[in-house]
């Protein structure tokens, strides 16, 4: 704690060159900056207190100070162990306005390369707020709705439930120890938190997927807004942001020659379509797998081969997931692959990837090439290279994607904070997606942004069509 901000950051030193880049980031962000414009005079987060789970960027750092520009208390943590640009991390504890001596910015709990208990030790942190509790939450990938949500169930049912060690990951092992100690030392912590939140935006997914679930067993007890089935999130950031981040995360890493190499994607939704362009644009040749006929089929008139993991694992150079899902390249699935290939994730969780069968096998040697890459050894001689753990390699390689197609998300963001904090009677607890003419709304200040220049509907037009002058433009199922 300094100057009364309570922080855990790698180096405060850093916040000069973080600020330095925020300010470039503010540039490539009119979303975030229009929404800081419009709400400039109202306040619409006056007494929110957000706390935050999303990784802590340069381009994150542009969304916090726009939830504090409309009035908001904040408190973050990043959502993954390596995706804190900790320069940015630094800048957002000292703020725009204070120095290292005299932080005046935001607490953040946050820093590149936590192991498991600090990353647990963090979302905690980020989740207790000096006085009131917090009243709201910014998650992405839902382990700060899940500490709440689990943390206030078991309060309620008395008991913590034991640990499985055959079934249990690593991760949830210290999800549950966090708890049990909790529930000696600070029982009641979780469900006071729960009773005080009255919403929850969610950014990606993987995210959005453990909402649904939590609202189906009727386990959500405040309202939530899906942020990701936003068309100006899913559609741009998954994508665009993907086909800009993979390459980069995989040049950082290694620095191969993509071109021409044989690479499989394992999963053709958002994120993989992302994958297979940003790839095939380098000149690779992209194999896809898919369980959706649907995507199967769209990644064959894309022009990929699609293919199952089983057929193309020993021929490809580099292989990525983004499913998604779990247990998509097994222990057994690395052994067939072919010397020195590359081997990483982009979805959401590790689990795709074996990496507990990795790590936990005696005949494997790992040789660390630098934070983030290793090396794997076979007992034959035989090598992988393991980017980020598994963990999505984007963010754990590279930066993660860049301020414009961010901006467009965070837009989303900051509309669905003030949708529940303004309007929370008018919700339930059930998932909500934003309204198509916010979503049209954040389209437009990016279409301007980037200099397009939108055709008017006549009112003739606009009849034939049967749509309003104005907007919204398209009827709810239309799919883009
Ligand atoms: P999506 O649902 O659009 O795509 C996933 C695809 O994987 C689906 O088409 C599904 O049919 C397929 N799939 C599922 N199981 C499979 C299996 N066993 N084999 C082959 N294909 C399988 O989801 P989206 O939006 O593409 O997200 C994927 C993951 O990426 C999620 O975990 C999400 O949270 C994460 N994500 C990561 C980002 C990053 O910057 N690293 C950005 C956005 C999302």
């Amino acid at each position: 704690s300094r100057n009364g901000i309570d922080f855990k950051v790698a180096d405060l030193s850093l916040a000069e060159y973080g600020r330095k880049e925020i300010g470039l980031a503010e540039h490539e962000m009119p979303g975030l900056m229009a929404l800081r414009r419009e709400y400039a005079d109202v306040l619409p987060l006056k007494g929110a207190r957000i706390s935050g789970s999303l990784h802590m960027t340069v381009q994150t750092a542009v969304l916090i100070e726009t939830l504090v520009a409309l009035g908001a208390e904040v408190r973050w943590a990043s959502c993954n162990i390596f995706s804190t640009q900790d320069e940015a991390a630094a800048a957002i504890v000292v703020g725009p306005y204070g120095t290292v001596e005299e932080p005046k910015g935001v607490s953040v709990f946050a820093w590149k390369g936590e192991s498991l208990e600090e990353y647990w030790w963090a979302a905690e942190q980020m989740l207790t707020w000096p006085g009131e509790p917090a009243n709201m939450i910014l998650d992405d990938g839902g382990d700060a709705t899940s500490l709440v949500l689990r943390g206030a169930q078991f309060e309620k049912a008395g008991t913590v439930p034991p640990t499985d060690d055959d079934l249990d990951s690593a991760e949830y092992k210290v999800f549950l120890a966090l708890l049990r100690e909790r529930f000696e030392t600070d029982k009641g912590k979780w469900s006071a938190i729960a009773e005080s939140v009255q919403g929850v935006t969610e950014e990606t997914t993987t995210g959005v997927l453990r909402l649904y679930q939590f609202a189906a067993a009727g386990e959500l007890v405040f309202p939530a807004i899906n942020v990701n089935d936003s068309v100006t999130k899913s559609k741009f950031d998954n994508k665009y942001g993907t086909r800009h981040s993979l390459i980069d995360g995989i040049n950082r890493g290694t620095d191969v020659l993509i071109g021409g190499k044989k690479v499989l994607i394992c999963g053709y939704g958002d994120v993989g379509k992302g994958c297979a362009e940003s790839l095939s644009g380098q000149g690779a040749r992209v194999q896809v797998t898919e369980i959706d006929p649907i995507n199967a089929l769209q990644a064959l008139m894309d022009g990929y081969d699609v293919v199952t993991v089983e057929d193309a694992i020993g021929n490809a150079d580099i292989v990525i997931t983004s499913t998604g899902n779990l247990g998509i390249i097994t222990f057994d699935h690395m052994k067939q692959m072919k010397h020195q290939a590359i081997l990483g994730n982009i979805g959401h969780f590790d689990n795709e990837i074996d990496m507990a069968g990795l790590e936990s096998s005696k005949d494997m040697t790992r040789i660390n090439i630098k934070p983030q890459v290793d090396q794997w050894i076979f007992p034959d001689g035989k090598a992988i290279i393991v980017l980020s753990e598994g963990r999505l390699l984007n963010l754990g390689n590279a930066t993660g994607h860049p301020s414009f197609v961010m901006s467009n998300s965070f837009s989303n963001q900051v509309i669905a904070q003030i949708e529940l904090w303004t309007k929370n009677n008018e919700y339930d607890n059930e998932v909500y997606r934003l309204p198509k003419v916010l979503d049209e709304k954040v389209a437009k200040i990016h279409v301007e942004a980037l200099g397009g220049t939108l055709t008017k509907l006549t009112k003739e037009q606009a009849e034939y069509i049967n749509v309003d002058v104005e907007g919204p433009y398209k009827a709810e199922h239309y799919r883009y």
